[in-house]
């Protein structure tokens, strides 16, 4: 197997990176901005799970290089998992539009960019699945993060359409929905301990629900009991709220 991580610095996709090269002995690019970071987690894939890595330089927002970017792949990829994404400043996207659009390039149009001249070729050749890290942020808008909300909301829609239509070719996409993890998007957040989950639970889960075939899987699980009772909320009531 060879699986084209993209955002591979993310602290997620790295526990996704070793549970593949682990499970599946799979051939890893790990596709980002930080090529040194990169090139030292291939080396420590090599060493570690006996595959080949290969660190690639990957920036979500240059739209116009990513048909260029694909079309170098050779071998071309079995999997593709999302795993960039920009949590940005909720506050200051408020005021400064360039960080709100920084949050909606980055985690919804640079995914869409990408995602769609990868479907071309995993549709041609009736092979292949995508995995996408979008959020339970992105279930029901909220006055703390409603930007991110909002972008990774869009990512979610996209991503079923996505798997709608790559259904028929025998393509799979798995949409990702976490709750909080333990990763340098977050630690600068006081998030209650008992619903943060480590990297490496995550990727756990990702791999089961990649080898269950699911279509759409929280993580840690109980968010999908904490959103149903978010989203039964009444408007009315939840406006009020301090979210
Ligand atoms: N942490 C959480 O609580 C949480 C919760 C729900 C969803 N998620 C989502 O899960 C995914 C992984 O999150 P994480 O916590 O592992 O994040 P992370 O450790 O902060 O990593 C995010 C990565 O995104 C990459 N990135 C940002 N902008 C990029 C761009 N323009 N082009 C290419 N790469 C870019 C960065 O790569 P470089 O270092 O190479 O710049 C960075 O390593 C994200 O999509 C995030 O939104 C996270």
């Amino acid at each position: 197997m060879q699986l084209l991580i993209l955002g591979a610095n993310s602290d997620v996709a790295e526990a996704v990176a070793r549970k593949f090269a682990q499970e599946e002995k799979a051939n890893i690019y790990l596709a980002s901005r930080d090529l040194g970071l990169l090139e030292k987690q291939a080396r420590d894939l090599e060493i570690r799970a006996q595959v080949k890595a290969q660190a690639l330089s990957f920036d979500a927002l240059d739209y116009a290089a990513h048909a260029a970017f694909y079309q170098s792949l050779d071998p071309k990829p079995d999997g593709v998992l999302v795993a960039f994404g920009y949590l940005g400043d909720q506050p200051r996207a408020q005021e400064d539009f360039a960080e709100a659009r920084r949050i909606i390039d980055t985690n919804f149009l640079g995914a869409v960019s990408i995602l769609e001249i990868v479907a071309q070729d995993f549709a041609r050749r009736g092979h292949g699945f995508i995995v996408g890290l979008s959020s339970v942020a992105g279930e029901r808008g909220r006055q703390s993060n409603y930007i991110y909300g909002a972008a990774k909301g869009a990512l979610s829609i996209y991503l079923g359409g996505l798997r709608n239509r790559l259904h028929q070719h025998g393509v799979r996409v798995l949409t990702v929905l976490p709750g909080f993890i333990r990763t340098k998007m977050t630690e600068h957040l006081d998030l209650p301990e008992k619903l943060l989950a480590e990297p490496a639970e995550v990727a756990a889960d990702i791999y089961a629900a990649y080898k269950k075939g699911k279509d759409i899987i929280y993580t840690k699980w109980l968010w999908r009991w904490i959103m149903a009772i978010i989203k039964a909320i009444p408007e009315t009531v939840f406006k009020r709220l301090k979210l």
